[in-house]
């Protein structure tokens, strides 16, 4: 059965808008595992746009449920994650205008840059995932990197629409079957919602969704709690069909 992992950024998103100390991250990851969330998942961006140093320290402290440490190949998020020691690290592209992740991480293009880092979150006893396109080269690349988790980017697929959005859906049921196929842990993410979740889970071998913006932005009508319940009945739903 495939697992949701709740993305709570955006929670932070709307503290940061006035400086505020609320709503309070930990008490939204304490609301998502209630939920039934397998995990958390956060972004400590460069810019600290949403999430701060002072969260993360403060989910591994508190969290009954694994954290997921979404970051980027800089030196100095790194040497906070080795000093947090979340469960899991997914390494991510970063640019600073975007509004949200661009797109899968190059690990085929820059092998050697993520060697050391790769080696020493490993040696840190942390799970290392790397968020990738849905290609063989780049599948091929995390395999040959020694990370045992990838998570493939939806959110090519989730933004079109039509035959585009058909090719997108392929790709992803093919790299899916050929990470997994490779002994790769497979979870995905990006872009999904209520409106694209059935779709999603066409893709085989999924172990964990990390979803964020559509939760929170979901929460907003009906709480958290329900729209975290919300989103896993829809991933066990279709998982049991
Ligand atoms: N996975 C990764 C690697 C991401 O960068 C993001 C966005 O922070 C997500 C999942 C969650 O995406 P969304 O907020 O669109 O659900």
């Amino acid at each position: 059965m495939s697992k949701l992992g709740v993305n709570i950024d955006h929670v932070a998103t709307l503290r940061q808008a006035r400086g505020t100390i609320y709503p309070s991250v930990l008490e939204a990851a304490t609301i998502c595992a209630r939920g039934g969330a397998a995990g958390i998942t956060v972004h400590l961006r460069e810019d600290r746009r949403h999430i701060q140093d002072a969260d993360v320290y403060g989910l591994k402290e508190a969290l009954s449920i694994p954290l997921n440490l979404e970051m980027a190949v800089e030196e100095e998020i790194v040497a906070i994650a080795l000093d947090v020691c979340p469960d899991e690290v997914c390494l991510v592209p970063e640019k600073r205008q975007e509004l949200t992740t661009e797109g899968g991480l190059d690990v085929a293009g820059t092998l050697s840059s993520l060697e050391s880092v790769v080696k020493r979150l490993r040696n840190a006893g942390i799970v290392v995932s790397l968020f990738i396109d849905p290609e063989e080269s780049q599948i091929d690349a995390a395999v040959l990197l020694g990370a045992p988790v990838i998570e493939l980017h939806t959110g090519t697929f989730c933004d079109a629409s039509g035959v585009v959005a058909d090719r997108e859906l392929v790709r992803l049921q093919r790299a899916a079957a050929y990470a997994a196929s490779r002994g790769l842990q497979v979870n995905a993410g990006h872009g999904i919602h209520m409106g694209n979740i059935t779709s999603v889970m066409q893709v085989p071998h999924l172990d964990t969704l990390n979803i964020g913006h559509s939760i929170i932005a979901r929460a907003v009508f009906v709480g958290l709690e329900a729209a975290v319940v919300e989103m896993r009945e829809a991933i066990e739903g279709v998982g049991k069909s």
